[in-house]
């Protein structure tokens, strides 16, 4: 039984693979309609989602299996105190796979250890994001129709965005990739990411605070808001909330051919001006977020053939 903690869980092989095959659902989503008739996936959602949550659902309901779970701790037995360990064993007996979201580091982790089907990261706390990562590498393939060779700029909350985290984690095994990271000092990178992923593999990369510097060199930028929910005090969230905000003006010195991703909810950091410029991309990671996890959901059941 595989589970998909970390985007480490996968080799560049599977990813490669879990791409070819959500493009192969892209161009013919009728072969994949009943491939998991009478399969269920339960989503459990300890902490708010839109998209990762929905997209779980729309997934399996695509491939014609079922869904069931809960959208907030509230809803479930955890607020009378039930632990994820006995969770996981409980709706093990009704699904065939759980996708988890958890506000707690490493939650997931420790389900996976008691869980009778296969467990899904679906995001927890500032750690991890591996879905998020898998949808965002679809989307670079679909754009840049490749994997290496290109600079990208991560800007905004480097310090909690977890799915900043693990695109880093993901793209340091692909070659000849230039990291750009842009943030106030309070939002750097954490250092055990730039030690264990990055300098660990030889791989340079460049810290900044102002985004104008770097933006002609890119040809991906990597928005994130800021995570108002990992902050101790609300007057520091206040104080960095509005960093960043990418509006039409600072996109005249970009590439024309620049990859606008962010993988939302937006806050401010992204003016709604800049949404019909063919380089924002953010939609269509949203919708290749559900294709992507199509594909997951199929090689955790052991369906993808
Ligand atoms: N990108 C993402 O995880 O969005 P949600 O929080 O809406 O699931």
């Amino acid at each position: 039984m595989r589970h998909l903690i970390d985007i480490t869980d996968l080799t560049v092989g599977e990813i490669d693979e879990l791409i070819s095959v959500s493009e192969r659902i892209i161009d013919d989503r009728q072969s994949f309609s009943d491939i998991c008739k009478g399969k269920k996936i339960a989503t459990l959602f300890f902490e708010p989602s839109t998209r990762t949550r929905l997209s779980f659902e729309a997934a399996m309901l695509e491939l014609g299996g079922s869904v069931l779970g809960f959208a907030s701790a509230d809803s479930s037995s955890a607020s009378k105190g039930e632990s994820v360990s006995d969770t996981v064993r409980t709706v093990g007996c009704y699904a065939d796979i759980i996708a988890m979201r958890h506000p707690k580091e490493g939650a997931p982790m420790a389900a996976s250890k008691y869980s009778p089907v296969p467990i899904i990261n679906a995001g927890d706390g500032g750690h991890n994001h591996p879905t998020q990562t898998l949808a965002d590498l679809l989307t670079i393939q679909r754009e840049k129709k490749r994997l290496d060779s290109f600079t990208i700029g991560f800007c905004g909350d480097l310090m909690f965005g977890r799915t900043v985290h693990s695109l880093i984690n993901a793209l340091s095994r692909y070659e000849n990739i230039k990291f750009i990271f842009i943030s106030p000092e309070e939002l750097r990178l954490p250092a055990y990411i730039k030690e264990d992923t990055l300098n660990k593999k030889g791989i340079p990369f460049t810290e900044v605070e102002r985004l104008e510097r770097v933006i002609p060199m890119l040809d991906i930028l990597y928005m994130t808001r800021v995570q108002r929910e990992r902050f101790f005090n609300e007057a520091d969230y206040v104080r960095l909330k509005d960093s960043y905000i990418l509006e039409p003006q600072k996109l005249l010195s970009a590439k024309k051919d620049l990859s606008i991703l962010h993988p939302l909810p937006r806050v401010n950091e992204i003016s709604h001006n800049i949404d019909d410029d063919p380089r924002a991309c953010y939609f269509k990671q949203v919708l290749n977020g559900k294709y992507i996890r199509m594909a997951l959901i199929l090689k955790l059941l052991g369906l993808e053939g």
